[in-house]
């Protein structure tokens, strides 16, 4: 990764945000464990830092996509937590999977086929869990593959079965009727299968309560800031901060446009600063005239359109002493706007702002000494 102090622009990670955000939702899960949803490098803040102090915190079940993500995580945390690869094995890995202690969601009649051949060839049955698709038609086995299933349960030979796994469409939006019809699918294929443990939840769904809980939660997004309960006030604290600085101040005092394709005009006397991140450091070309920045506690727009390396505010309101050269400028977090308000002006979710975060930015991991005392702290108290 090219990080560079020089970039001009900051992304501030807060651990200790992260670790509290692991213990709200902790505590809303009551008795069920947590676990960790940690792909796309820990939805883009880096699971190098974020690994760690989830693990300190003690959790000790981790969800990632792919095999390689897997393979990652466990060289970062060692042999002691259980890494689920959720796209499960594709063919021909499954010794990959065995040679670093990873455990496939397995999602198809096929997968499970491979697993179990493999379970009988070691003589030992190979932990797994399965995914049932209980209305998202995304992954997992049809209601009618897990009939065949269950009546056919010795196709599970060679099968250590931890989880049963389904997830959730519509959870953050609770009043949503699939909530409760995938919920009650989920029980009745439960029913079906003598399997006992099951995990439904994602971050939202923690917090469609205790009936969504069942023996295991898998939050992602949630921990890293996002609000699992949209309208409502985000629980989460802030782990992300972007903020740029500005590299030159212009004053247009006659008529005159902003940036490519002339989209912003300016008419009377305006001061446009110009910051150095753009669309190549994940900030969305869609925030052209959409987004807002917070220079000296003044909110400031975003004016013209986002280009790759560039954006230009108008800071006509800030302090004049304030919009200088060197003056950073929140544009995610901070004194500036939510991540989910961020993402609402660029007509997407907070998860595509995250995972889009460049790599280019001066990346300052800060919190780390508090997030380890929060580790001794009682999950009830934060
Ligand atoms: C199967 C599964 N479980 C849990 C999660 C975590 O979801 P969220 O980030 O909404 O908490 C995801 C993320 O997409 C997922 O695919």
């Amino acid at each position: 990764m090219i990080t560079s102090p020089q970039a001009g622009a900051v992304l501030e990670i807060n651990l200790a945000a992260l670790a509290a955000n692991y213990q709200i939702l902790r505590a809303r899960a009551g008795g069920t464990e947590c676990a960790a949803v940690m792909k796309a490098d820990a939805y883009g803040l880096g699971v190098e830092q974020a690994g760690p102090m989830l693990a300190r915190l003690g959790c000790r079940t981790l969800f990632v996509a792919h095999l390689g993500e897997g393979v990652a995580l466990r060289q970062i945390l060692g042999s002691e937590p259980a890494i689920y690869i959720l796209h499960g094995p594709l063919p021909d890995a499954v010794d990959e999977f065995l040679a670093h202690s990873l455990i496939p969601v397995l999602n198809t009649p096929e997968q499970l086929a491979q697993w179990a051949r493999k379970g009988q060839s070691e003589a030992r049955p190979l932990a797994a869990a399965l995914q049932v698709d209980t209305g998202m038609n995304r992954l997992g086995l049809t209601t009618t593959d897990a009939a065949a299933l269950a009546a056919a349960p010795e196709r599970l030979a060679g099968i250590d079965l931890r989880f049963l796994v389904s997830h959730l469409a519509c959870a953050d939006q609770p009043e949503h009727a699939l909530n409760l019809e995938q919920r009650q699918l989920f029980d009745r294929l439960r029913a079906a299968f003598p399997l006992g443990p099951a995990s439904l939840a994602n971050s939202s769904g923690i917090f469609l309560g205790a009936g969504y809980h069942y023996d295991l939660v898998r939050p992602g997004a949630a921990l890293y800031g996002v609000n699992p309960t949209p309208g409502q006030p985000n629980p989460m604290q802030e782990v992300v901060r972007l903020r740029g600085s500005i590299l030159q101040v212009r004053e247009i005092d006659t008529p005159r446009s902003v940036g490519y394709g002339a989209t912003h005009r300016v008419t009377g006397p305006r001061r446009i600063a110009t910051v150095p991140v753009g669309y190549a450091d994940g900030y969305l070309r869609s925030l052209s005239g959409q987004g807002v920045g917070c220079l000296a506690g003044v909110l400031v727009p975003i004016v013209g359109r986002v280009s790759m390396d560039l954006i230009t505010l108008d800071v006509t309101e800030a302090p004049p002493d304030a919009a200088r050269p060197g003056a950073m400028i929140d544009l995610i977090g901070g004194r500036g706007e939510s991540i989910d308000a961020v993402a609402s002006r660029a007509g997407t979710i907070g998860y595509e702002i995250l995972t889009s975060l460049g790599r280019r930015y001066d990346r300052r991991y800060v919190g780390a000494a508090a997030g380890d005392d929060a580790g001794t702290r009682e999950a009830g108290n934060v």
